[in-house]
């Protein structure tokens, strides 16, 4: 005979497989405070009380039936904390009932004898939870939600898809007017930059379809200070050559992106060695000296001393 599990393991055992089993169909934690969980788990503790009333008076009646010695044991076990009492059970192989001897099986080959021994509770434990589990997993799975990654991933991506919402409105996009340089923007701005315009200006800016934006020369000028001619320019688009479409106009690319992107180009132009003539690596330069280039009256001197036709450029109106 064996001391039994107190009152309240047994309760919290059962209270935890309940909760398990309402969070695998409900999928969160909401179900904590429904009637219908606390309705079950007080229909349960009141069980647990019934049965475990039957089960002492059934002990009672057992333990009058026990020879004195295993009278005895039961009562050294009784007194024992139950955990302790858990774990030699679980893990001691010689149990009263076996007495330490283990059965030999009737066959054999070769000499070799087979031993019928006990498999440790523990592991029995283990098999039984994860039969126990399994089943209920696979009710679950098969009736709700639970453990679909497609239906998780939906559920995310709509949160993310919320949650972005919600920073745009809560983050006001630049525009021309608001709009600065900003350096903590640059690398975020190359990112834009090769996902949309490394095409026609190439990498690092040094022109192909579209201009060399590493020099001092510019076809585009509407605004007096040079960041803000570049969100301009890729806001409204040029003037002149529809290929360089309006990012922003078109909302092809959002405010704060035109002046991440813009940031990167403002810093690269600004960083670029430049010629005596304002022209720099990569594609010939075209248009004509920006009149924000720093040294745009040497420049122009410098390069019509050495027999070249430059002209400064005026804003647009
Ligand atoms: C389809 C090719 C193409 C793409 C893509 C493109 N551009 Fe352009 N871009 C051009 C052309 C062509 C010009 C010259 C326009 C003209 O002649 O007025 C230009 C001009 C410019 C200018 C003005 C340069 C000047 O000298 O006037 C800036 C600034 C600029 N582009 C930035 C960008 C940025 C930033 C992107 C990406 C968001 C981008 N471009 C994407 C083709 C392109």
């Amino acid at each position: 005979m064996k001391p039994r599990a107190p009152f309240y393991i047994t309760a919290i055992i059962v209270i935890l497989l309940i909760a398990g089993a309402f969070y695998m169909f409900v999928d969160n934690f909401s179900f904590l405070t429904s009637t219908l969980f606390l309705a079950t788990a007080i229909v349960a503790i009141l069980l647990l009380l019934i049965i475990s009333a039957l089960s002492r008076l059934v002990d009672a009646e057992k333990f009058k039936k026990l020879s004195p010695e295993q009278q005895q044991a039961y009562l050294k076990a009784s007194k024992q904390s139950y955990f302790t009492w858990l774990w030699n059970d679980a893990f001691n192989k010689k149990t009263q009932e076996t007495d330490g001897e283990v059965k030999v099986l009737d066959h054999g080959f070769d000499g070799i004898k087979e031993l019928d021994n006990l498999l440790p509770k523990w592991y029995l434990g283990l098999f039984g939870i994860t039969i126990v589990y399994g089943v209920v997993y696979l009710i679950a799975y098969s009736f709700t939600d639970f453990a679909h990654a497609d239906k998780e991933y939906d559920a995310e991506y709509a949160q993310q898809l919320e949650e972005i919402k919600k920073h745009e409105e809560t983050t006001p996009q630049a525009t021309l007017e608001t709009t600065k340089f900003d350096p903590a923007k640059v690398a975020d701005g190359q990112k834009v930059y090769d996902a949309y315009c490394v095409s026609c200006h190439d990498a690092g800016a040094k022109g192909n379809i579209g201009p060399n934006q590493t020099d001092d020369y510019w076809i585009n000028i509407y605004q007096s200070d040079e960041f803000k001619n570049i969100f301009d320019v890729v806001w409204n688009g040029s003037r002149n050559n529809p290929s360089m479409v309006a990012f922003g106009a078109l909302e092809q690319l959002k405010g704060n992106q035109i002046e991440a992107v813009a940031s990167y180009l403002y810093d690269l132009n600004q960083k670029a060695k430049k010629n005596a003539d304002g022209s720099a690596e990569g594609k010939e330069p075209q248009g004509d000296i920006a009149p924000w280039s720093e040294n745009a009256q040497t420049e122009l001197q410098a390069a019509t001393a050495e027999g070249k036709d430059v002209k400064i450029g005026t804003v647009a109106q």
